[in-house]
């Protein structure tokens, strides 16, 4: 079975080329590198011992999509492809719109045109908004409080529209809790070059010292110690969750959507203290207000991946704090 994986470089999608490639799946890759780098490619090749096909270029491009489809019999296609910085996408919706709406539409028409009708899609747990209740279900109410979780609403809406239009179509929403941590061996991972937004990054600048200190963005929530609670999840997991659904729409037609998460949340304090525990190391943070948008706890309710995709997490959040600086002090 030949798939298709856009982001191939990225950090989610990197880790699903390596587990992919490990399941004896042929992969073909396609990125522009605008979040990652070339490099990623080699390292895939190094920890698998396997080689992919991999194209440099842009999602949003139909030459290049038209020439990968002719080029290479595609079964299926797994699609990270697209912009995650929810500040940047408040700042600069047009182009969260343009790129994240026009690279779907570019790929679900290009597969179409082969007659390629399987698709795995990245979305988010951005998608349920502030919720109501907690643990969060697949049925719950969608909304979004920025540009960035309104692309991934709107490609929701748009993969449905195309699957009750054609019901030939195989389809998996998988909306993503917090992923952190990186593979065990240390050759790929997360290391945004810039002021990382989200929390594990930001912890592992901070103890790495390219970074004074955490802010802790308020500790007045209704959680465990008053700071927000997430249900953080390794990549790797969260990698063979892609596994998983590939196997799901290969099999049989559809459109469903699946939480990927491990239905338990930390608080911010207990990952701070967890890190610096399991890694001997200072974190330094102090206390300051609540980020605008954020809501105070967010996790799943696994059951319906694990019922429908036999989907189950192996990884605890010592081993997602262990492999995450692993990865960081390995690339110095
Ligand atoms: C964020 C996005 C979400 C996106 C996800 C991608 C928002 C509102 N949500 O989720 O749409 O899909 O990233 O990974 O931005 N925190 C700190 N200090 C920091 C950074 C974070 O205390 O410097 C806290 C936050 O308040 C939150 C927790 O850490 O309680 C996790 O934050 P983060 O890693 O940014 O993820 P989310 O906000 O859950």
């Amino acid at each position: 079975m030949k798939i298709l994986v856009t982001g191939a470089t990225g950090y989610i999608g990197s880790h699903t080329v390596v587990e992919l490639l490990n399941n004896n799946y042929d992969v073909v890759g396609i990125d522009d590198f605008s979040n990652s780098k070339k490099e990623v490619v080699d390292k895939i090749k190094e920890i698998t011992k396997k080689d992919f096909k991999f194209y440099e270029g842009n999602v949003c491009c139909k030459q290049t999509l038209n020439k990968i489809f002719d080029e290479n019999k595609i079964d299926a296609v797994i699609h990270f492809a697209g912009y995650k910085a929810v500040g940047e996408s408040v700042s600069k919706p047009l182009m969260y719109y343009r790129n994240n709406i026009d690279s779907t539409l570019t790929l679900l028409e290009t597969m179409n045109e082969h007659n390629v009708k399987k698709i795995a899609f990245s979305s988010s747990a951005t998608v349920y908004g502030k919720p109501e209740k907690l643990p969060i279900k697949e049925d719950f109410p969608l909304s979004t409080t920025n540009p960035y979780g309104t692309t991934k609403l709107v490609i929701e809406g748009i993969l449905r529209d195309l699957y009750k239009s054609d019901n030939s179509w195989s389809i998996a929403i998988l909306r993503y809790f917090n992923p952190i941590g990186a593979h065990e061996s240390g050759l790929i991972g997360e290391n945004p070059n810039d002021i990382p937004n989200n929390l594990m990054p930001y912890i592992v600048k901070v103890a790495n010292k390219e970074l004074d200190c955490l802010n802790v963005f308020g500790n007045d929530y209704d959680t465990i110690d008053g700071t927000g609670v997430r249900d953080y999840i390794h990549v790797v997991d969260l990698a063979n969750g892609h596994v998983k659904a590939l196997e799901k729409i290969l099999k049989e037609t559809g459109c469903d959507a699946y939480n990927l998460g491990t239905g338990r949340g930390y608080s911010v304090l207990e990952l701070v203290n967890t890190f610096s525990k399991v890694n001997n190391v200072d974190v330094n943070y102090k206390i300051v207000g609540r980020r605008p948008g954020d809501i105070g706890a967010c996790f799943a309710d696994t059951s319906y991946a694990l019922d429908k995709l036999g989907f189950k997490t192996t990884k605890g959040i010592e081993e997602m704090c262990r492999d995450s600086y692993n990865f960081v002090k390995k690339s110095k």
